[in-house]
């Protein structure tokens, strides 16, 4: 069965398809478990939850779900503090804060790598089955201390490099995530532009090379991208993009519709929302920033020092000034139920796979 492989086996679930965690809005507790009801796996993206805020959307999904399902963290950063950078940015965006009414913020955005250790101590109190992890690697103890109670703990890798820190650092599973991603890049290694090679020049040279199984992430939006995966040594797919659209999804409903109208080539990189690279929507903001974002202060530094420009663009539905984030494949993206996209995906894969065998249409 073209389903059923050592990841589906290990984290119980029966297709190899997982939704990525999310941070920020959209993998809300419905869409996970809508995810992981369908026979995929459903993860939380909790990059920018409270403590208290995981260990409630844990309960709510363990009410709506009795499958398996993954929180997705942030390694934390220690970011350099560079109070002219901290400066030069509240400058630079002081004509966008004055079109959104809002005031220059004051005082140093305070970061600090706490809420993820607590986040930890939550996964492992709750018993949460699976974490998965960007940004770079969690130190040895923490991967050694969720794999001892039995927590499946996936990494993400951009280059061949990386996915082997991955494997060497204890992982189960590593997602490859290739450069047609939405979303922040998962570089940790190497610089951002090194790392960006498409999924189907990525996915088999890193599976070739590794002994723990591939997750391959980047454009994959349907059920010919997933066996194009399978196909290229991936053992599952993790696809955002494609889920941000479903109705379970939290995202803004104008970041919905971007990405419904949206062609290949409406999507770019930009650090200008949070000081990391990420794929989105180009949009006014995006344009605004070009060239300045070498100027800018480090992650998660910028991303503090936007989050009320996001958050005030939101609530008054102004999208040039939302980071709407995208992958390459935009044009592929469809409304409907989670649960109903996973089934898609299967049918697809299966009349996929009768063409390829018996040649009829
Ligand atoms: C809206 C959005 C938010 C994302 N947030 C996260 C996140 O919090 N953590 C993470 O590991 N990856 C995140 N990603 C990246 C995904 O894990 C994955 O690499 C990407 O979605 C794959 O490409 P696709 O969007 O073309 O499917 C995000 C992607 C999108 C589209």
């Amino acid at each position: 069965m073209w389903n059923q492989n050592e990841i589906t086996e290990r984290l119980k679930i029966t297709y190899p398809v997982i939704q990525a965690g999310m941070a920020g809005g959209p993998t809300t507790t419905q869409l996970v478990s809508a995810v992981s009801n369908a026979g995929g796996l459903g993860v939380l993206g909790a990059g920018y939850m409270t403590p208290e805020q995981t260990q409630s959307s844990i309960e709510q999904i363990r009410q709506l779900t009795d499958k398996t399902f993954g929180i997705n963290l942030f390694v934390p950063e220690t970011p350099e503090l560079d109070k002219e950078k901290i400066k030069e940015s509240n400058r630079m965006l002081r004509p966008v804060r004055e079109k959104l009414n809002l005031n220059d913020p004051s005082g140093i955005p305070k970061t600090s790598s706490e809420p993820f250790f607590r986040q930890i101590e939550i996964i492992l109190e709750n018993s949460v089955p699976v974490c998965t992890f960007t940004f770079g690697i969690p130190d040895k103890p923490i991967i050694k201390q969720l794999k001892n109670n039995h927590v499946t703990v996936i990494g993400t890798a951009t280059t061949l490099k990386e996915a082997i820190m991955n494997e060497e650092a204890g992982m189960d599973m590593v997602v490859v995530q290739g450069s047609e991603a939405g979303g922040h890049r998962g570089s940790f290694a190497v610089p951002y532009e090194q790392g960006m090679i498409g999924t189907m020049a990525l996915v088999p040279q890193v599976a070739d090379r590794i002994h723990i199984p591939v997750i391959a992430a980047g454009g994959i939006m349907d059920g010919r991208g997933v066996l194009a995966a399978l196909i290229l040594g991936a053992k599952a797919v993790q696809m955002g993009t494609a889920f941000v659209t479903c109705d379970e999804s939290g995202a803004n409903e104008r970041h919905k519709k971007a990405i419904l109208k949206s062609a290949e080539d409406e999507t770019t990189l930009t650090s200008s929302f949070s000081g990391k690279p990420a794929r989105g929507i180009r949009n006014a903001f995006i344009d605004f920033m070009a060239g300045k974002e070498h100027l800018l202060p480090d992650y998660p530094i910028q991303n503090a020092l936007t989050k009320d420009i996001r958050t005030a663009a939101s609530k008054h539905d102004q999208p040039e000034w939302m980071s709407m984030w995208s992958g390459q494949a935009p044009r592929l993206s469809r409304r409907g139920s989670a649960g109903d996209k996973v089934k898609e995906i299967v049918s697809e894969v299966e009349s996929h796979l009768e063409i390829l065998m018996t040649g009829r249409k």
